[in-house]
């Protein structure tokens, strides 16, 4: 089978397209013949070495996929030959990754694909799904009512994270890089799209929770690399829950007696560290949101597997250099 692999870390153009063994489920394994995989920012950290991670060369880079069961191991309990499925956590912890023809996943990090999701669809939502899911619902208990502020809602989790607080009632406060990206957060259901680099952001938002009649942001959800304390929380509401998930190098100056005094909460978490019943409960909680009409995965540019290097210089140019070049989710197809 055909797959983008690597031999060591480094810049994109360590990523092989290479011919390596179909590979042979164990007992709990589901061999998926792939229909799609997803990019994600971790995948160029682990390619480019930039976080310790057990790799086995050839390494198969990729968390994300969406296809259809081929064969099952012999304990295999929830799947059969011909269901779709979808899931993450692949290429994590010594595991393999998913961008290849096929690939052997436990049976645990895999959900049903609901009907009228595409493979395209399936794969774009995978861990920015599960980390929206798991950061509103398992790590922030937003509740209906509240409003919700995502930084930077036109990206991979930022579209999934406006998505969800929408379909858990919240009032939702994003910002977008230019009014493309901002008309697509309106279209997720944003009540408030403010563009980032507006000199009066951080007013609107005051003003939007005034009339709102709230008393500040109850989930701030952070998906920036760089976040700033002394600007969140004077913004936040009593008991408010800031998000931090992303920038392992920020040292941010912290001011402690602003934040206890509003009773606030400050929640780091990284997808990866729940438990597969964690991860599976969101991935079904997104599945009905899907089945709701509630969530639709934004599959932004798509590429043939082939161009696997040239997909994460995309993620790359987004992610780390904010040029602002990508939409919504990078997909690939084998
Ligand atoms: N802890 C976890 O479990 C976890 C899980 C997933 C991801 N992450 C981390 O979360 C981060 C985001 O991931 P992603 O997949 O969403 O990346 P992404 O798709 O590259 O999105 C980046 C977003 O940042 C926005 N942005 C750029 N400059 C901004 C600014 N000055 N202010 C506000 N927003 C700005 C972009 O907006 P425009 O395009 O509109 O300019 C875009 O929406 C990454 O660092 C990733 O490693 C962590």
């Amino acid at each position: 089978m055909k797959a983008a692999v690597i031999r060591q870390t480094g810049t994109p153009d360590v990523i092989e397209y290479a011919e390596l063994p179909k590979p042979t489920p164990g007992p709990t394994e589901v061999l998926v013949k792939v229909g799609a995989v997803a990019v994600n920012p971790i995948d160029t950290y682990i390619r480019g070495g930039m976080i310790a991670a057990k790799l086995n060369f050839p390494y198969i880079i990729g968390c994300d996929l969406a296809g259809t069961v081929e064969a099952c191991g012999p304990a295999v309990k929830r799947y059969k030959v011909g269901d779709r499925v979808w899931g993450s956590n692949q290429g994590l912890m010594g595991r393999q990754g998913s961008f290849a023809e096929y690939a052997a996943v436990d049976e645990k990090w895999l959900y049903p694909t609901p009907e009228g999701e595409s493979d395209e669809e399936a794969a774009a939502g995978a861990l920015v799904g599960i980390t929206a899911h798991q950061g509103l619902v398992l790590h922030g208990g937003l509740k209906a009512g509240e409003v919700a502020y995502i930084s930077g809602g036109s990206g991979g989790v930022g579209t999934s994270v406006i998505q969800v607080a929408k379909a858990l009632g919240a009032r939702v406060i994003t910002t977008a890089g230019n009014p493309e990206k901002q008309e697509l957060c309106r279209k997720l259901g944003a009540d408030l799209v403010l563009d980032y680099r507006a000199p009066n952001v951080d007013d609107e938002i005051k003003k939007y929770c005034e009339t709102a009649g709230v008393k500040g942001v109850g989930v701030w959800f952070e998906t920036q690399r760089d976040p700033n304390p002394e600007r969140i929380i004077p913004l936040m509401a009593p008991r408010g829950r800031i998000i931090v998930m992303a920038g392992r190098e920020a040292r941010p100056e912290f001011p402690i007696g602003p934040f206890y005094v509003k009773d606030l909460r400050l929640i780091g978490f990284a997808m990866f560290n729940a438990t597969p019943e964690e991860q599976r409960d969101c991935g079904l909680g997104l599945n009905e949101m899907y089945q709701a009409g509630k969530w639709r995965p934004v599959v932004g540019k798509v590429f043939p597997l082939s161009e696997a290097a040239a997909a994460h210089r995309l993620q790359e140019e987004n992610t780390l250099q904010k040029k602002g070049t990508s939409m919504g989710k990078i997909v690939l197809k084998p």
